[in-house]
């Protein structure tokens, strides 16, 4: 949450930092700011809304000449979206721009106060700039003015900072929140993720908790804890800026739909050997699954249903219980982990707040972490003790698609290879399984093509204000990755009810405003939603289904209908969950909803 981007170089500052913080706007698109040095002076430019307003509303050209600076884009946590509350904070001595929360902000605002600060924003940040503009009058030193404020401050923070009489550097720290920095020509970068330098350089530095970085024009020091310079080793992105374009498609969420049968095989493929998978290369052992007690799958939002799903697979295939649990509430649950189970975090981005938490809970009791991030050196994927990559490549709109869509078939070849490994799948019924798993790839393509329609039916249901999914078991499952999706982009109310859970009272709201969509692919529960189907049909309720193209179902049952490919119950999420994407995409598009940016939100959440 929040976007930082900062440059010193040969070009114009305003430029890259224009250019690197639309590229972040994902990350937060509340308020946008920058601070360059101009004429040996910090000047300071900061608006609420997006970049495109502050870029209408402010005149840059003047500064065009500068060529270094810092920005930010925000997403907001303390204060209201405002121009007095967007960052960079600071004074004419000090500025900054800060992604994370300072825990104990109040403290140090009060201690402030008391030497004679004022305070004009009701953000966090403005507590961090003016204790870091104290320092740096008492110690007329950047470094030892910031080592004296990490001293005082408490929370999660990655920090641009530049001082008025040192125009030639610019300086950052993390902790916690994600920072990296990029190696160009006679130019260097910060930024919160490669996204914003990709057009300039794919050359970076990760930079590691509460290490200090001096940025300059032609090099780059990099101090540790202890303020000794360190050598890191340089990475290289793999994805370009082409990648991270809509490539012709109006939104990013539409493109990243597209894009899921090649991320899905990009993940499998890398796992492939023989008739099946092989996890060994990847610190997962034969003995190690067989050894496990029991998995916690704990991770947030849409991530976290991905889990819903590996949790009936799981079970079903590789016999062993699993616990699905939302980060934000496991951390702080005390949870009862033993030490023969794994907690599996999933993770898009890697960043999550609370799903890092979460993992440094289990490893601080000793108890086995695997994680399942598709952001290369993300903090879940640095501190988990293994790690299985991903490939779904950048996913820029903020509602994730082929994430999920990845993260499923990451973790249902997982189940599987964990039940043959146990014994507790033949071997023939294991290769059966893995052959199925990798047609899903060609079945894809199919269901796009049904686009049209799918936005046709969301035509029907576009006025609606509130909405109920049902399903059983996988269904089930995937009716509250669907519901979510439609929820976050459309800004429609809806909920996700397992089909027998209603008449124990959510009944009662269904009337013939409220329409119904009913996942019935499961063939040995079929019989039971369409029961449940007709009873919320008695009640008015228009009905749209979602069943394989097979199943007899007889026509005055619902309203509409999807068929589906007859593929194996088990397979089916990955057939339904792209009509329910396709469903929220166009019910969103229909509404003139801001696709990939929806309000009030943010793709990485690294507060809790
Ligand atoms: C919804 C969505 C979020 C994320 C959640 C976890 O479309 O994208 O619910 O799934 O914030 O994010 P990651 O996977 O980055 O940990």
């Amino acid at each position: 949450m929040c976007g930082i981007v900062g440059y010193i170089g040969k070009n114009s500052a305003v430029d890259v930092l224009i250019a690197g913080l639309s590229k972040l706007e994902y990350r937060g698109y509340d308020s946008v700011g920058i601070s360059l040095f101009q004429n040996n002076k910090i000047v300071t430019q900061k608006s609420k809304g997006r970049i495109d307003d502050m870029v209408k509303k402010i005149d840059l050209t003047e500064f065009k000449s500068a060529s270094t600076g810092i920005g930010h884009t925000r997403w907001a946590t303390h204060g209201e979206p405002s121009d007095i509350n967007s960052h960079p904070h600071g004074t004419p001595r000090i500025t900054l721009v800060h992604n994370g929360i300072i825990e104990n902000y109040m403290q140090v605002k009060e201690r402030m106060i008391r030497k004679g600060y004022t305070f004009e924003s009701e953000t966090d940040t403005e507590a961090l700039a003016k204790c870091l503009d104290y320092y740096y009058v008492q110690k007329q030193n950047p470094l030892l003015a910031i080592k004296k404020v990490l001293e005082k401050i408490r929370g999660s923070y990655a920090l641009g900072m530049m001082f008025s009489d040192h125009p030639d550097a610019i300086y950052a720290v993390r902790h916690d929140s994600p920072l990296i920095i990029g190696l160009g020509e006679d130019e260097n970068f910060i930024a919160s993720d490669m996204t914003a330098l990709l057009r300039y350089t794919r050359r970076y530095y990760l930079l590691e908790h509460d290490e200090i970085a001096i940025v300059k024009r032609n090099h780059v020091i990099i101090l540790n804890v202890d303020g000794e310079e360190i050598h890191k080793e340089v990475q290289v992105a793999d994805w370009d800026e082409q990648t991270a374009e809509k490539g012709g498609y109006p939104h990013f969420m539409i493109k990243e739909i597209h894009e899921q049968p090649e991320a899905f095989m990009k993940t499998l493929r890398v796992r492939r050997s023989g008739t099946g998978f092989d996890f060994s290369p990847e610190k997962i052992s034969d003995e190690f699954l067989k050894g496990l007690n029991k998995i916690h799958m704990v991770a947030c939002g849409t991530a976290m249903h991905s889990g819903i799903i590996a949790k009936y697979l799981f079970e079903r295939f590789a016999r062993i219980n699993v616990e699905v649990d939302v980060a934000s509430e496991f951390r702080y649950r005390n949870p009862v982990l033993h030490k023969d189970d794994l907690v599996l975090i999933i993770s898009q981005s890697g960043e999550t707040a609370d799903s890092l938490a979460a993992l440094r809970l289990a490893k601080a009791q000793g108890v086995k972490t695997l994680a399942i991030v598709n952001v290369n050196g993300s903090s879940i994927a640095r501190e988990a003790d293994v790690v299985l990559m991903t490939h779904a490549g950048i996913e820029i709109a903020v509602a994730s698609t082929k994430a999920y869509f990845v993260q499923v078939g990451l973790l249902s070849a997982l189940a599987l290879h964990m039940a043959k490994v146990k014994g507790v799948m033949s071997q023939e019924d294991y290769e059966t399984k893995v052959t199925e798993l990798l047609s899903v790839e060609h079945l894809i393509k199919p269901l796009l093509e049904q686009a049209e329609h799918v936005k046709f039916l969301a035509s029907q249901y576009v006025n609606a204000k509130n909405l109920f999914f049902i399903g059983r078991g996988l269904d089930y499952a995937v009716s509250m990755e669907a519901s979510l999706k439609l929820k976050e982009i459309s800004y429609v109310h809806s909920e996700a009810y397992p089909g027998g859970e209603l008449k124990h009272g959510t009944i009662s709201l269904i009337t013939d405003d409220v329409p119904v969509i009913a996942l019935t692919t499961q063939s040995d529960l079929l019989e039971k939603t369409i029961s449940n189907v007709k009873e919320v049909k008695a009640r008015g309720a228009r009905v749209l289904l979602l069943k394989k193209e097979d199943m007899n179902v007889a026509e005055d049952v619902a309203d509409d209908v999807v068929n589906l490919p007859s593929l194996s119950d088990w397979l089916m999420p990955f057939t339904s969950v792209i009509i329910m994407q396709l469903f929220a995409y166009y019910s969103a598009v229909l509404r003139g909803c801001d696709v990939d940016k929806p309000r009030n939100l943010a793709k990485s959440v690294t507060v809790e």
